[in-house]
């Protein structure tokens, strides 16, 4: 058995829903809400996996469990010769706080006697970041000491990938263009919607009827998808589209046989473009209603059941029958939370949290993704036949 520790993101439910999706392990369990431990039979490119997921931020080897003395643990690791300075870090996933003072200068002492020169990396925070890690060069150096101390258990292990925040955050940001009037899903969001869509298989043809400024879409080229169709009703975002995947096909690793279309298509009269069960997956997030103050939420709420009930009809027509939506419902927040009454007819909501894991779901068996103080929360819903 190969076993990792994904260290995962802020909302580990959605995190643990998209790893074991796409990745379908052999074995998992959840040490503590950041960390879940999964085993793998064949070993696992750990790299290239998390380029492909969007809520993991590191990937972390098992080395050693139940160890007595963590500097012998740790020791076994270290370099027997090293050109230039040896950086080396701890991070700590568990119960209370963990001091690495100690540890550290006597892994230093011992470099020292091994004639290598090191440094010590420390962060404000308990754990030091992919940022830090990236910077320092940690996963190149094997030496993003990872411990986990959980219910008595120990472990020791090395970080062997982190997330490319600055990749992420230029597919965010860097790209040509943007719409935040209709707004745009985070690149990490769509990532985890899309994996938990196509539970890793990607020769399968994927739709999102409301693809705005092509954020899925994009994301979908990226873990290469055969097949991805986009559609929206509304000229701007298909010209939006059309730019935003030329520029990531030049600027990311886009495979050539990628085939991506796009075309204006309002959701109501989606099966009259495209064959009836002709789409494996669709994922997508719908317009999530007026962002401006003031709005009477009733209202807004009653227009956007409306135009997701027409959607989920049309979505049961061009959909395969054992095809699977992953979609954002909104939660209109006021004073409190109101989430959105839709007519599924065929579909039923597929619960993405194992019931082994007892976490937290609303009582629908969703995912909610969202902030305290924004306006509209995200539902993330998983819908099949
Ligand atoms: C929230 S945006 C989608 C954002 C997109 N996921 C992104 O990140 O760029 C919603 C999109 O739904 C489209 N839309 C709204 N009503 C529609 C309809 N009836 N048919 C098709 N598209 C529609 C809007 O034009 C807008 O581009």
């Amino acid at each position: 058995m190969y076993s990792y520790f994904f260290i995962l993101g802020n909302n580990f439910a959605l995190s643990i829903a998209e790893i074991l999706n796409k990745f379908q392990p052999e074995k998992y369990s959840l040490i503590n809400k950041e960390v879940l431990r999964v085993d793998f039979k064949k070993e696992f490119k750990v790299q290239k996996a998390i380029e492909k997921i969007g809520g993991t931020i590191k990937i972390v080897e098992l080395l050693e469990k139940d160890y007595s003395d963590l500097l012998e643990a740790v020791e076994k690791y270290l370099p027997e010769n090293f050109e230039g300075k040896y950086k080396f870090g701890f991070s700590f996933y568990g119960e209370g706080r963990k001091n690495f003072k100690g540890t550290a200068m006597a892994i230093k002492k011992e470099l020292k006697s091994r004639k290598i020169s090191s440094r010590w990396i420390i962060s404000r925070e308990i754990n030091l970041s992919s940022v830090v890690v990236s910077k320092n060069k940690l996963v190149e150096n094997e030496a993003d000491f990872v411990v986990i101390e959980e219910k008595g258990k120990k472990y020791l292990g090395v970080t062997r990938a982190v997330q490319d925040f600055e990749k992420l955050s230029w597919r965010d940001y860097g790209r040509p263009m943007r719409d935040s009037y209709s707004g745009m899903i985070p690149p990490k969001l769509a990532q985890i919607m899309l994996n938990i869509g196509l539970q890793g298989k990607t020769d399968r043809i994927l739709l999102d009827p409301f693809c705005g400024s092509g954020t899925i879409l994009m994301e979908a080229g990226l873990i290469g998808v055969r097949e991805i169709i986009g559609t929206d009703f509304s000229e701007k975002a298909i010209k939006d589209s059309q730019i935003n995947l030329r520029w990531a096909k030049n600027n990311f690793q886009f495979k050539e046989k990628n085939n991506i279309e796009v075309e204006k298509v309002d959701v109501r009269k989606l099966s009259s473009h495209l064959g009836k069960k002709s789409i494996d997956v669709i994922v997508t997030e719908p317009f999530l209603g007026p962002q401006r103050k003031g709005e009477d939420l009733e209202k807004v709420k009653k227009s956007l059941e409306e135009l997701y009930n027409q959607a989920l009809i049309q979505f049961q027509k061009v959909l395969k029958n054992n095809g699977r939506v992953v979609m954002i419902w909104p939660v209109l927040r006021k004073t409190k939370k109101s989430f959105l009454n839709l007519e599924l007819g065929e579909f039923k909501i597929v619960n993405q949290i194992p019931a082994d894991l007892k976490l937290e779901k609303t009582k629908r068996g969703t995912i909610i993704y969202g902030r305290k103080n924004q306006r509209v929360w995200r539902e993330v819903v998983v819908l099949e036949k």
